[in-house]
């Protein structure tokens, strides 16, 4: 889109005084992202908006906020803030144009280990970074990570609803709404634990984007995974089907999600490895072991929940997935513990 071309929704027919705007990036009842270009000196930048023609108080100040965080972070593995602007009458800050996609697009599940690996210790280095500065992301998630493969550069984004803790390194912040992203969202930080928010909340989400990155699926997903992989060694090559039932009930205090297929069922002698770390019975490329280890520890170290399984061989599997459904009020604090 250039500045000439008619206004969509979000969009306005003003230009940017000193940019020349190029094309949409993404439109969300947020935010409008764009590229452009800067006219002084011809850097390619994305300018992000928005997106409301009366956005909410809350709007206006968040997009002030992250503006106010990037310059404070202004790190290479943080996206780096240029300007702040009007678009019409809209405020927008200038970002920095990096390379590469977002990490959503290496969410295939094959992902090659040495790649993995180089992303998981830059996106620790970067969050490392952050936590030091005393923010933190609070939306950590494949999206808001950009990797660009050519350079190697890894660049956290979306610092709209971070939060800045008190000098003190370990301080507490107060969590009036819940924010962020419910799969990669820590207990704490849904509230349904009784537990202040600090920066350990961006690494439990760094570890749920890091598991999927490798095994392709979220925590949960990861047992319906592994019903689909159970029904296609029982049925693979006939024309049967199998099925898998997912059900939910809430019973004492507990929520239960289970997660029942018609598959292979796990053999005795397995059944007390399946939760170790690394242990598969499926050829290189389709198991990597890590699917119950960490779904466990996500659910019952994490969420103080349980994670159990009956099985019956040739018959099917089931798991039972139950979670405390009692939500804590959550505590604000003011002070620090330093
Ligand atoms: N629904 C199921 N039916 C049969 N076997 C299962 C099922 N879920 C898990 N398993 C067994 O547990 C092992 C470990 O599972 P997991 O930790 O998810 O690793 P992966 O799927 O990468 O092998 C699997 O290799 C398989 O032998
Ligand atoms: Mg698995």
């Amino acid at each position: 889109m250039s500045d000439r071309d008619p206004p969509g929704r979000g969009e306005t027919s003003v230009g940017v005084p000193g940019y020349v705007l190029g094309e949409t990036l993404a439109l969300s009842s947020r935010y409008h992202l764009r590229r452009a270009v800067r006219l002084s000196d011809g850097l390619p930048v994305v300018i992000k908006s928005l997106a409301a023609e009366y956005p909410s108080a809350r709007e206006v100040r968040q997009l002030e906020f992250e503006y106010r965080m990037l310059n404070k972070l202004r790190a290479p593995g943080v996206i780096g803030v240029l300007d702040r602007v009007k678009v019409g009458e809209r405020e927008a800050i200038v970002l920095e144009a990096a390379g590469g996609s977002d990490l959503s697009s290496l969410l295939s599940g094959e992902i090659p280990l040495d790649l993995f690996f180089t992303i998981a210790v830059k996106l620790a280095s970067a969050l490392g970074y952050v936590q030091a500065q005393n923010v933190i992301h609070k939306d950590i998630k494949p999206r808001n990570i950009l990797f660009d493969p050519r350079s190697g550069a890894l660049k956290l984004i979306d610092f709209s609803i971070s939060s800045e803790l008190s000098l003190c390194h370990q301080g507490v912040v107060s969590v009036s709404q819940l924010e962020g992203t419910f799969p990669y969202m820590s207990p704490e930080q849904t509230g349904r634990m009784n537990r202040d928010l600090d920066y350990r909340t961006d690494y439990y989400s760094m570890g749920v984007t890091l598991f999927e990155l490798l095994t392709g699926s979220l925590p949960f997903t990861a047992m319906i995974v592994n019903a689909a992989h159970a029904i296609g060694d029982r049925v693979g090559g006939t024309d049967q089907k199998g099925l898998i039932r997912i059900s939910t009930r809430h019973e004492d205090g507990m929520v239960e999600i289970s997660v029942a297929d018609t598959g292979c069922g796990i053999p005795e002698a397995v059944r007390d490895k399946i939760f170790d770390p690394f242990f598969t019975t499926k050829e290189v490329g389709k198991g990597t072991g890590q699917g119950l280890f960490i779904a466990r520890s996500v659910v019952v170290e994490k969420h103080g929940g349980t994670l159990t399984f009956e099985s019956e061989v040739g018959k099917g599997t089931t798991f039972f997935v139950r979670l405390p459904a009692c939500c804590s009020k959550i505590v604000t604090k003011t002070g620090g513990w330093c």
